[in-house]
């Protein structure tokens, strides 16, 4: 984790938020009606299945493997460890087929999988289009656009790159490559045409899925013109194929012949039969690209097996999925929350899986409440950046709307602060609904840490407990195990099923970043996650924000390298720091700190210049909040940039922590001159 220019990680009490939970102590057992009903009712069998699944996890995962169906089986359940466990060796399945396929041809051919509502609205607020396809219509879909990626010329491991908005169509787009073997590399919609362009050439995708545009708060995001800017840099693309969202041609639509061709068109050409092509288990299924560290994201590459079995069972388990349940997950499929707990995880259980395209705020405050009404929502998960929003909205929102279809809440994505814990128990939950924190990453594929509902007891901010099979740990740099009630790094021992195996064309960064920060008594690396934590006398888990250089805005991971590098690139900029400061409503909130290049003056002009050249560079989600300049960067006598002077000084607006380090004084005075 260590790359140059960074200081080594520290672990840094992420001050305030530390300090609440500190005090949190209230503790909420599951309801008893929630768990009569629920897969695992008691703590007793929590327990007894957890300390199961660690004596044995090879005869815990072959149970879980079992309930899917697999064309051949596998010949070993786990083998080798930490950078090179493989899991359920030999085994031939397809993650489609299992998704689909399995339910189409079974009793769930009627029932529907995908129910999606899209933003626009009438004069009288009402939705306009609501689209409903059951697990028949979907298998149909499915194989249908899987052979129009056949008649592409898509082969069995070509990568395909993603770039559309939230609609059945996407969910499609990522079923029909699993399908063929293909492997997705999604881009979230909200990632500018550079941030695309890098992706797309990293993973060396030939062919682009995109939309003409889509529709957000109101307005149309031109996603297709995004993608032609980011074309004139992707010289290996030959192919985009655009699906058509806008009712009639979109304005300033333009299909370059040769190259774009219209997703409908092409889907009228082919038949709606294509079997799913077998998968050996760790063949890969899709590369998705997060922040790290350094100024280059990475694209980690998960694969079959394990990735299928371990979706499966945590949305089993952990959202206590039955079969007359509504489940919407409000996460975007460019992110992980969504590949896994909107698209792979659910459908895997025969879900009806609710979509929603646009914005909470439209057109009004209450939209995600209106749809919860509307669509008789049972489970609904969302960020605490959401609930934060709500809170500030206000509850008369909430309250105008019949919220009792309700019976399970999550959250997912940062630390949620108590209280907003406590007002989505109160006046989502109505105090009857249970509340699953769950605690993963891109890279853990599916959640680690959460309640299981019915039978772990919840305690606003916390995480809780370890999910069968995992084994979460709380050490110093060093290894070493740190006592209840500390905290430290967040480590897990034990290899788990979904784990990502690489990134994309570099296995030497995966096992730097991965597996050579913390080890063990016997010298191994063991898995480090990049967080802090610390675990309570009861075992439950407290989730502390990351320990690198890595920040989470509104749920959204950036690496603060990364805006650096978009800000250096500007021609006026010389040197630029980036760090996170404390943010009510976003977690945390992006301040940079940039000198100039010399004969260029520090206007207000150029700090909103600069702000939208990130922006522009990177997507509207790495605008800096907060933009200073100053004459220097407070700096160690061998020069890496001591960001955690910044930070403070970004959070508190001063210095008071150890500088024994810095180079030259002067630079604090001089900061403290430029923070007007
Ligand atoms: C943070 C999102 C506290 C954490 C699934 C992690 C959380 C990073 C939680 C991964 C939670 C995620 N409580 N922190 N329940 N869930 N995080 O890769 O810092 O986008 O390392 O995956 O989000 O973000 P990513």
């Amino acid at each position: 984790m260590s790359s140059p220019g960074t200081e080594k990680p520290v672990i840094e009490a992420v001050s305030q938020t530390f300090d609440s939970l500190m005090r949190e102590d209230r503790v909420f057992p599951p309801p008893p009606e929630f768990a009569a009903k629920a897969y695992i009712g008691s703590a007793e069998a929590y327990e007894r299945m957890y300390a199961e699944s660690i004596a044995d996890p090879n005869a815990f995962w072959a149970k879980a493997a079992g309930e899917l169906e697999w064309f051949e089986p596998w010949t070993s359940v786990l083998e080798g460890s930490g950078a090179d466990a493989t899991w359920f060796a030999g085994g031939k399945l397809n993650l489609s087929h299992n998704c689909v396929d399995r339910h189409a041809r079974g009793a769930r051919k009627d029932k529907v999988a995908l129910l999606w509502e899209g933003e626009l609205c009438g004069e009288d607020g009402r939705p306009k289009e609501i689209r409903k396809l059951t697990y028949g219509q979907l298998h149909e879909e499915v194989q249908r656009f899987a052979n129009v990626l056949k008649a592409q010329g898509v082969k069995k491991g070509d990568r395909v790159a993603i770039y559309m908005g939230l609609g059945p169509e996407l969910a499609i787009a990522l079923l029909s490559c699993a399908r063929i073997g293909a492997i997705h590399s999604v881009i979230f919609g909200g990632f500018a045409a550079h941030a695309i362009s890098d992706r797309v050439n990293d993973s060396d995708c030939q062919i682009i899925l995109t939309q003409d545009i889509s529709y957000r708060r109101g307005g149309e995001v031109k996603l297709k013109q995004i993608v032609d800017e980011a074309m004139a840099k992707c010289p290996n693309v030959r192919r985009v194929i655009v699906y058509q969202r806008a009712p009639h041609a979109a304005s300033g639509i333009s299909m370059t012949p040769g190259r774009d061709v219209w997703w409908h068109q092409e889907m009228a050409k082919v038949s709606g039969f294509c079997p799913a092509e077998p998968m050996d288990s760790e063949d890969p299924l899709y590369i998705l690209y997060t922040s790290g560290t350094t100024g280059k994201p990475k694209g980690l590459v998960h694969t079959t097996g394990g990735y299928s079995v371990q979706t499966y069972l945590t949305s089993k388990y952990i959202f206590d999925l039955k079969e007359e349940d509504v489940y919407w997950c409000t996460a975007d499929i460019g992110w992980v929350t969504g590949h896994s707990y909107v698209v792979y995880g659910p459908l895997q259980n025969g879900a009806t899986v609710l979509m929603y395209e646009g914005a909470p705020n439209y057109p009004a405050n209450d939209r995600f409440w209106q749809i919860v009404d509307d669509h008789k929502v049972s489970i609904f998960y969302t960020a605490p950046t959401a609930i934060r929003a709500f809170i500030k909205w206000g509850d008369d929102w909430v309250k105008k709307h019949d919220l009792s279809s309700l019976r399970l809440l999550g959250t997912v994505g940062e630390p949620i602060n108590p209280e907003a814990w406590m007002w989505y128990h109160r006046e989502i939950g109505k105090e009857r609904c249970p509340i699953v924190d769950t605690w993963w990453q891109t890279e853990t594929g599916s959640i680690l840490i959460a309640p299981i509902p019915g039978a772990v007891s919840t305690k606003p901010g916390s995480a809780t407990k370890p999910f069968f099979g995992v084994a979460p740990q709380i050490v110093t740099k060093e290894g070493e195990p740190v006592p209840a009630g500390q905290g430290g790094l967040l480590v897990i021992s034990k290899p788990w099923p979904s784990i990502a195996r690489t990134i994309w064309g570099d296995h030497e960064r995966y096992v730097q970043t991965y597996f050579s920060e913390v080890k063990g008594h016997d010298g191994k690396g063991i898995y480090f996650t990049g967080d802090g934590a610390r675990r309570d006398a009861d075992g439950c888990f407290w989730l502390m924000g990351r320990v690198d250089d890595v920040i989470n805005v509104s749920g959204h991971r950036l690496g603060t390298m990364e805006i650096e590098s978009a800000l250096v690139a500007h021609g006026k900029v010389a040197e630029a720091a980036v760090v996170g400061r404390p943010d009510e409503l976003k977690g945390q909130a992006i301040a940079a700190f940039v000198t100039l290049e010399e004969g260029n003056e520090p206007t207000e002009e150029l700090r909103q210049e600069l702000r939208k050249w990130v922006a522009k560079e990177i997507g509207a989600l790495a605008r800096p909040d907060d933009l200073r300049f100053t004459q220097m960067l407070p700096k160690t006598r061998s020069g890496k940039i001591m960001r955690r002077l910044l930070r403070e000084l970004a959070t508190t607006g001063e210095v008071k922590g150890d500088t024994t380090t810095l180079e030259d004084f002067g630079v604090l005075a001089k900061l403290r001159e430029n923070d007007e």
